[in-house]
């Protein structure tokens, strides 16, 4: 992408140089437009050194010729200003442009990011947050604050967030809000199902699939409830995604059945562990006890009870993982289970479970749409948001055909 960092005169001006390498470092071209105040923070020196371009400041500035400004304007796909400082937010809200990186955000057309950094007092003051209101008024996503350690020692509202947070609001600032307005519940992640308080079945899944089904949604303006198991923890999830831990399949059941009334789809793209011990120890079994046979029973199918329940109102889409003939036998669980669509997933030794890489189609009705080929030279870490992006296509069309939800 063609990104411009704004970089406004706070102390979290030092994060931007981070925030800038990122960017560079994910192939994007930048450029970096900063206040005067800013300059005093950090040196424009810093920014050229990483961007390889010239960086602007006054409004009589040229790094880019004559009506740099609008050739900037024009250039752009995004803008984000980190830190966006009070001072700024004001200025914007009222249309000032009293340097070049205000000029060039009256003239640009694009998604315009700011992440505000300043002192708890200074962040809830209201005419920061009625200036705040208006700029989201006029389209600008507000990243942040966070709640954290801010530079007087305070802790408070008012802490720039990460530049992990905002390269990935950047890069998803285009992704169209097609699926605004829609309530999606996503299963993922292995259960974990206890024989005693240390030992457990489960199985490799790390809930990366679900987790980037329920990422991708979130960026397209769905509601989304994350219904997870304890694999996914670590997992890297959109801020805005509501997440609800849990622990075996009958605790997740018991979550699926909380929030389905309120959804419009249900993706279960968790790897439920079919059976759980029939008696779970409350002390841990000694090893001599080794002749101990373990009885299982079997776990509640979710997506069963989401599709008796609620089958004929709402989209109901599972994931199939197959060893062996993914597509007949995915075919087989699609129809068995009385799903919408169902995306066939081979698992081995190398893909799959635990893998970004994978192969995978998408079948609904009669058709079979291969999503990904997981070969050999292609990007295999990209294969499971592929899939993602493909289902969420799959899952707006479906939408926006039966407007009225009468499918
Ligand atoms: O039957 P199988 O486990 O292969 O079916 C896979 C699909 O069913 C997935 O969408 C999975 O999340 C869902 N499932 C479920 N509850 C279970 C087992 C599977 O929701 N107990």
């Amino acid at each position: 992408m063609r990104i411009i960092v704004g970089v406004s005169g706070g102390v979290a001006a030092y994060k931007a140089c981070d925030l800038v390498s990122r960017l560079v470092q994910r192939n994007h071209e930048v450029r970096v437009l900063m206040t005067p105040n800013a300059a005093d923070f950090v040196g424009p020196l810093s920014f050229r050194a990483l961007t390889g371009q010239t960086v602007g400041i006054m409004t009589d500035d040229e790094p880019d010729g004559p009506l740099s400004h609008i050739r900037l304007a024009h250039w752009a796909q995004a803008l984000v200003v980190a830190p966006a400082t009070a001072s700024l937010l004001a200025r914007w809200a009222a249309g000032q442009a009293s340097d070049l990186l205000s000029l060039v955000y009256l003239a640009f057309g694009g998604p315009v990011l700011v992440a505000p950094a300043m002192e708890p007092d200074m962040w809830a003051h209201p005419r920061t947050q009625a200036n705040i209101e208006t700029l989201k008024g006029d389209g600008v996503k507000v990243i942040g604050p966070d709640r954290g350690r801010l530079a007087s020692g305070r802790v408070g509202l008012g802490r720039m967030v990460g530049p992990e947070e905002l390269v990935d609001a950047v890069e998803h600032a285009n992704v169209p809000p097609d699926l605004s307005g829609v309530t999606l519940v996503v299963t993922a992640g292995a259960t974990f199902e206890y024989f005693d308080p240390v030992r457990l079945m489960t199985n490799p899944s790390t809930g990366f699939m679900g987790v980037t089904i329920a990422n991708l949604a979130c960026w397209r303006g769905a509601r989304v409830i994350l219904v997870e198991g304890p694999s996914v923890k670590a997992a890297k999830v959109h801020p805005d995604v509501e997440r609800r831990p849990v622990e075996s399949a009958q605790d997740m059941l018991s979550a699926v059945q909380d929030v389905m009334s309120g959804a419009d789809a249900f993706i279960g793209a968790a790897a439920v562990s079919d059976f759980r011990p029939a008696h779970r120890l409350t002390h841990k079994a000694k090893k001599d006890s080794l002749d101990l046979q373990w009885q299982v029973e079997e776990n509640p199918d979710i997506i069963r009870w989401v599709k008796a329940h609620y089958g004929n109102t709402k989209w109901v889409v599972g994931f199939a993982a197959e060893t062996e003939n993914p597509v007949e036998n995915a075919q087989k669980k699609c129809q068995d289970k009385g799903l919408d669509a169902i995306v066939a997933n081979l698992v081995g030794t190398d893909q799959g479970f635990g893998y970004h890489s994978h192969q995978a189609w998408l079948l609904w009705d009669d058709q079979v749409e291969p999503l990904f080929d997981g070969a050999e030279g292609s990007d295999g870490s990209e294969g499971k948001v592929h899939t993602a992006d493909r289902l969420l296509n799959w899952l707006a069309d479906r939408i926006q055909e039966a407007s009225g939800w009468s499918h």
